[in-house]
């Protein structure tokens, strides 16, 4: 969501709500900033003074290992103070709505809101009600907007570019947030993007976007450059999406055996948590070309880049902020 217009440089404005409503030049800022504070991550003493006095609360309605771990230590690494709260264990159990959450944190004085939650829209909602920044750490079925950031940013670095990149984003479509802020990113930074799954998991319409459907997996790795592999997310789905887990494997699996018949190498992504044995094999997930793990490590540096960003950080202070207060002995 863009709300400060009053600058011609671009600027993400209060909140990260999603890549839909992100220009590429919005998205192309957020890429660039996470550059330098890859090497943050790589010091002695991982941390500077870029956020110091900033209160963020990570507000964690759904399960989560990446992402929520990823922004803590973005955070701590800023030199935030972070509280983590997860809906288990809070008044949340007790019928307290969100907003009523929210409003309630605010009045202890915070600046920022990490939230994920399994409705879609949820970001929206808190961030339309607090003064707060909001990110959305992922919504229900809507968008997970670092994700997809992290993602363009492992193409990058991985490609050397996005632009005329074949991207196929491999499984289950029609329940995944990931696959939503992933197709929005890479359109607009120029990749030719197309989805391969089961038609009970594709969307209705989404030729629409402007994405290619590939029926079969074979053909999808003959034409990809990147094969972006989602886990099928059985919490969300009623009976009958798939015949059974071995069925699916054996139609859908990114197998070994299918990648030795591409034409050119190709990427392995993979968001986590993987199902292993499901929509990829072990072969392939910690085989020569996947980027799985470097996804992971880039998940910090963008969420760094975000939280900075949202502050009213500038990608040219960003480099200075990093310089201040860091001990000569422990710069590399
Ligand atoms: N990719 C991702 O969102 O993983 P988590 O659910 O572990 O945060």
């Amino acid at each position: 969501m863009i709300r400060d217009s009053s600058s011609s440089a671009p600027s993400l404005g209060k909140d990260l709500l999603g890549l839909e409503p992100l220009s590429a030049d919005q998205i192309r800022l957020v890429l660039d900033t996470a550059e330098p504070f890859k090497e943050v991550s790589e010091r002695a003493i991982k941390k500077v003074p870029t956020l110091r006095g900033k209160t963020i609360v990570n507000l964690f309605y759904e399960a989560s290992t990446r992402t929520r771990i990823a922004f803590e230590f973005a955070e701590k690494r800023l030199s935030a103070d972070t509280v983590n709260i997860a809906a288990a264990g809070s008044s949340v159990e007790k019928g307290e709505n969100l907003v009523d959450t929210a409003r309630n944190l605010e009045a202890m004085r915070i600046d920022m809101v990490v939230i994920r939650h399994p409705a879609s829209g949820a970001a929206a909602f808190l961030a339309d009600r607090i003064p707060s920044n909001v990110i959305n750490a992922g919504d229900g079925w809507h968008e997970h907007p670092t994700q997809g950031l992290l993602d363009l940013l492992t193409i990058r670095d991985k490609l050397g570019r996005i632009e005329g990149v074949r991207v196929c984003i491999c499984g289950d479509i029609l329940h995944s947030r990931v696959a939503r802020s992933n197709i929005w990113g890479l359109l607009k930074l120029g990749a030719e993007v197309a989805v391969c799954g089961p038609r009970s998991l594709l969307p209705r319409g989404i030729e629409e976007l402007g994405v290619h459907v590939f029926k079969h997996p074979e053909e999808a790795i003959e034409w990809a450059d990147v094969l972006n592999v989602l886990r099928l997310q059985l919490e969300r789905m009623q009976a009958g999406y798939i015949p059974s887990l071995d069925e699916y494997y054996r139609v859908y699996g990114i197998t070994q055996k299918r990648l030795e018949r591409a034409p050119r190498d190709v990427l392995i992504l993979h968001p986590g948590p993987m199902n292993r044995g499901v929509e990829i094999d072990s072969m392939v997930a910690d085989g020569p070309h996947s980027a799985i793990l470097q996804q992971v490590t880039n998940g910090i540096a963008i969420r760094m880049a975000v939280l900075y960003l949202l502050s009213g950080g500038t990608p040219e202070r960003a480099n200075v902020a990093q310089a201040e207060d860091v001990p000569a002995g422990v710069r590399r």
